[in-house]
């Protein structure tokens, strides 16, 4: 929700924002802009010039507007924004970056992901101080009440305070103090970069609650919300904790930056870190778990495409030396030591947002069945406001792609409040929820570009599956039983293989019914949670209206809206609740229902009563919802592209949600 990305370094900065943008822009995508900063030219007022352009719609558009005036950005330091608009409309006016001006003229520039609560009473106190503001943000905020502090600090590095020794001190920057002092006085989430002409060859950032890693390239530092944004130039970064602010500062052989530091090299300040209340900080240098041709197309029209069909190998990653059919284990190094909490845990929680949430309602049939412990699915932003059990003996496990979905992070701090065990089910590494969980399991799926969540979903229900078992194999499960469970999980891959193949036949099958504007979704049992995911997936990418629900409650209600050819997908594999699911089929057909069925392998009963058929090869229950969502993938997609919808940026959507 939100892309940031800044350089500051010896390259010429425009190409590295405008090429970040671009792939940080599924985060959002409803204006783009950036800010350059150059040193005056003889003649020109103070030490840099700042040229900044921001255009509503996609980063092309930003591009193109720029494209005659390129020779006006010829800075290396620079800061740049994707927004996915939260306080006020998509306009080029509330457009990042926003801008502050010093009592001395100088330009502050600054580019914001996240949401800052307080910023109508900052506004107002701004305001009467005479500040006049150009959008409706809560950005400009930011940036008028870095601007206000700029003029309250002294001028220059800073001093050691009397009786202080001089070796280990580091003086900081009039900039770096003024962004520090105004977000001393905000509330909310961010992460920020901000620049200000004062030097050309600085910049400054912070986050609290918003990702934001700095990557340590040869030539500089590019500083970005996600690693997407940095692995083509680096893979050493520096992950941002919440309250930890850098400055990062480059320029040329010999020059004097503002703290007074000499510069020996083309850039050479050590990444320079502290927290917001000024305590020095080590960066702790780590290795970005991202290869390049993980985040590109690859040769497919779409991400969401291309990760789909990347299925299989993102399984057989999350499975690896974790599906253990030799020894009959599940190896979960992630829940190590916790053996004993695990046995005598009273209840699971599992809480998520949309897709997210879809994986933990299947959690919860999982951990019921397979390790005999009651659970529930909780929408994280329910929970929170809710009363709910939650206490010690209570394990909860957040179910998220990105792992900085701020439901469900605030949902995290109040159940380990009240004394739960935490756990992460959590895609990117290093992101807030695996910081502020106990223990947890990476998905291991590899970026997921595509808005619309397909290969994270069935890594959450992968990684559920492995921890249920681990879990059960603690409590009642048979070893008989794993056993055959692990070796079906470890055919599942090559299963998801043989169904993706089918993409063209499932396209066929859309185009029969793509005109329709409400369809159905339903299914039983683990494939429930099934049916919603299908029908999110449709509505999200292609604006069709969808339900998904439990195919017995469409008697309940529903029905009353199937009529001639209304599309109603039925997620009918084979289990217990087979024979209940045809009988609602025939309900459906005898209303002139159009049916498109996912169905196992050798099902020939079907073929009778559905129009089209989905083949998934069978496997027990709790294993079907692996495969069971894969056709209803390919439906979505295909959907939205016959319907000629951008399938990787749905109209409103953002990657990641970081606002409440
Ligand atoms: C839908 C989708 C969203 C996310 C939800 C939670 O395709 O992607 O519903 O699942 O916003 O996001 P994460 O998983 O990042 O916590």
């Amino acid at each position: 929700m939100c892309g940031i990305v800044a350089y500051v370094g010896s390259k010429p900065c425009l190409p590295v924002l405008l090429e970040g943008l671009k792939r940080l822009e599924y985060r959002g995508y409803d204006s783009a802009g950036v800010a350059v900063l150059r040193p005056a030219h003889a003649g020109e007022a103070g030490p840099g010039v700042t040229t900044t352009a921001r255009e509503v719609g996609r980063v092309m558009n930003l591009e193109n507007a720029i494209a005659p005036r390129t020779a006006g950005f010829a800075g290396t330091t620079g800061i740049a924004h994707t927004r996915w608009a939260t306080h006020g409309k998509v306009t080029r006016a509330n457009a990042h970056p926003h801008a502050g001006v010093t009592a001395e003229g100088l330009t502050l520039s600054v580019v914001h992901n996240g949401t800052i609560e307080n910023y109508a009473s900052l506004r107002t106190l701004l305001q009467n101080k005479g500040v006049t503001f150009a959008s409706e943000t809560d950005t400009e905020v930011i940036a008028k009440l870095i601007a206000d502090r700029y003029d309250a600090e002294p001028e220059g590095g800073d001093q050691p305070s009397p009786g202080e020794s001089l070796s280990g001190f580091i003086p900081s920057t009039r900039l770096e103090r003024a962004t520090k002092a105004a977000l001393r006085r905000v509330t909310g989430a961010y992460a920020v970069a901000v620049v200000c002409d004062a030097n050309p060859h600085e910049l400054v950032a912070a986050r609290k609650g918003s990702p934001l890693i700095v990557g340590i390239a040869d030539n500089g530092f590019v500083v970005a919300s996600d690693g997407a944004a940095i692995v083509s130039h680096t893979t050493a970064a520096v992950t941002l904790a919440d309250y930890q602010v850098v400055r990062l500062a480059a320029g040329p052989a010999g020059s004097t930056d503002a703290a007074g530091e000499r510069h020996a090299a083309a850039w050479a300040d050590p990444l320079h870190t502290t927290t917001l209340d000024d305590e020095l900080l080590t960066a702790e240098v780590g290795e970005l778990e991202m290869q390049l041709e993980e985040i590109e197309l690859g040769g497919y029209p779409h991400y969401m495409i291309k990760e789909i069909m990347g299925q299989p190998e993102s399984l057989r990653t999350c499975f690896r030396g974790r599906v253990d059919t030799r020894d009959g284990r599940v190896v979960l190094g992630g829940l190590t030591g916790l053996s004993r909490e695990l046995v005598r845990a009273k209840r699971v929680a599992l809480i998520g947002q949309g897709t997210a949430f879809h994986a933990g309602l299947i959690g919860e049939y999982l951990f019921e069945d397979l390790a005999k412990i009651p659970a529930r699915a909780h929408y994280a932003s329910e929970l929170r406001y809710r009363n709910p059990i939650i206490e010690e003996g209570t394990v909860v496990v957040a179910v998220s792609q990105s792992g900085e979905t701020a439901d469900t992070l605030a949902a995290i701090a109040e159940a380990k409040d009240r004394g739960a065990l935490a756990l992460g089910a959590v895609n990117v590494v290093g992101s807030s929820i695996p910081r502020e969980t106990d223990a947890g399991v990476y998905l291991r799926v590899g970026p997921e570009i595509g808005v619309a969540s397909t290969k994270a979903f069935v890594g959450q229900v992968a990684v559920l599956t492995m921890m249920a078992l681990y879990m059960g194999k603690r409590r009642y499960l048979s070893q008989a039983d794993l056993d055959g469970y692990l070796a079906e999980l470890e055919r599942i891959p090559d299963h998801v293989a043989e169904i993706v193949q089918q993409s063209d036949h499932i396209k066929e099958a859309v185009e029969d019914v793509v005109t329709r504007d409400n369809w159905l979704f339903l299914g039983r049992g683990y494939n429930y949670p099934v049916a919603l995911e299908g029908a999110l997936k449709l509505k999200e990418i292609s604006y069709i209206h969808a339900e998904g629900m439990p195919a017995a409650e469409m008697k309940h209600g529903p029905i009353a809206l199937i009529d001639e050819g209304m599309p109603v997908v039925f997620v009918a594999t084979g289990g217990s609740q087979y024979s209940k699911v045809i009988s609602n089929i025939e309900e459906v057909k005898a209303r002139g229902g159009r049916v498109l069925a996912v169905a196992d392998e050798g099902d020939t009963q079907i073929d009778r009563y559905a129009d089209h058929v989905f083949r998934v090869p069978p496997v027990s229950e709790p294993l079907q919802p692996l495969l069971t969502v894969v056709p209803l993938q390919l439906l979505a997609y295909h959907a939205a592209v016959l319907r000629g919808h951008d399938v990787d940026k749905p109209r409103n959507l953002a990657k990641s949600v970081t606002v409440e």
